[in-house]
């Protein structure tokens, strides 16, 4: 019989995970509710990171889909689970292999660095992945001289290209979340609280970029109002962060940045919060939907992430 209240599916849950010896892995921006139930939360290198070195035969992924892909591709003989195959990416929708192929082909000669929001079939046909949390040290890390392609996403790439001044051709994807931000509201919230911090994911546009106090992927933003000695932040990110920063520091004040076209006065990403507790408690149960991936296709894709996890390992990222 299926669990009626939120305490029923929350304890039906842990029932499962131990009978199964299944885990969860949450991203930040996952609803409060599911954070709390995650085995382990975290920003995207975390999660890879986590899914590649545990001792779990199950993983469900509290997330979107190219995220437990990676972790397919990085934990092949597990069976790994997304509660909603629909949860995926804007940013990832972006880059479609028969595109990227020819964008590759029009730019010959470059060492192809792709963020880890991309589909398995970008990831394969890429040298070296990066997340938001090491994507300048990637870059860094490659001889001064050598040219690159970074993709998809063009706000982090120019990021990463004002940041380290190297030869880079960016293709030209976005975030729908952090796209949207209004930077006229971030001014006047700014002007309401002149002691708030702005802090922002660099998957943000320049503009919103050019007003941040600090610029960080989402556990370097946590990490900052962590040991920060201010009390109070504006957010442009997705707003889950917001509830693993209110439970780091209660004492301070969080405020979201809005959207241009926002009735909540946030930024919510519209995949991540097609996972809901229900359906984690259906998909444990059953076991799907699972993620199958082309074995030829974990092959190829697997090279580029272990050579993120070796730099990042080396750099004690
Ligand atoms: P990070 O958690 O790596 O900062 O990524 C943000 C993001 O957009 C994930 O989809
Ligand atoms: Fe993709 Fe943006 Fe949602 Fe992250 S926040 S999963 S980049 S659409």
């Amino acid at each position: 019989m299926k669990p009626k209240s939120s305490e029923q599916y929350i304890s039906e849950i842990k029932n499962l995970k131990s009978k199964k010896n299944a885990i969860i892995l949450a991203h930040y921006y996952q609803t409060g509710d599911i954070q709390d139930i995650a085995d382990f939360v975290g920003d995207s290198l975390a999660l890879s990171q986590k899914a590649a070195s545990n001792s779990a035969d199950i993983i469900l992924f509290a997330g979107v889909k190219f995220m437990a892909e990676t972790a397919k591709i990085l934990a092949p003989e597990k069976k790994i689970l997304l509660p909603d195959l629909l949860a995926g990416c804007s940013l990832a929708d972006s880059c479609k292999p028969g595109d990227f192929k020819k964008f590759l082909e029009e730019n010959p000669g470059r060492t192809v660095i792709s963020y880890v929001n991309t589909t398995a079939e970008i990831k394969a046909m890429s040298d070296i992945i990066c997340t938001s949390s090491n994507a300048v040290q990637i870059v860094e890390s490659l001889p001064p001289d050598e040219k690159i392609i970074f993709a998809p996403d063009r706000n982090l790439g120019n990021y990463v290209l004002n940041k380290t001044g190297r030869d880079m051709v960016i293709w030209n994807g976005t975030c729908h979340v952090h796209e949207e931000f209004s930077l006229e509201a971030i001014i006047k919230l700014k002007n309401a609280n002149p002691d708030a911090k702005i802090i922002v994911h660099p998957e943000c546009e320049l503009p919103v970029r050019l007003v941040a106090d600090f610029i960080g992927s989402t556990s370097a933003l946590l990490n900052f109002t962590r040991k920060d000695d201010g009390n109070c932040y504006i957010v442009a990110t997705e707003v889950g962060i917001i509830h693993q920063m209110k439970k780091e520091n209660p004492g301070k004040t969080y405020i979201p940045a809005p959207p241009v076209d926002s009735t909540c006065g946030c930024s919510e990403c519209s995949f991540m919060k097609l996972i809901t507790i229900e359906k984690i408690f259906n998909c444990l149960s059953t076991e799907k939907p699972e993620i199958v991936l082309d074995i030829d296709i974990i092959r190829k894709a697997r090279l580029p992430i272990i050579r993120m996890m070796e730099i990042s390992e080396k750099l004690g990222l």
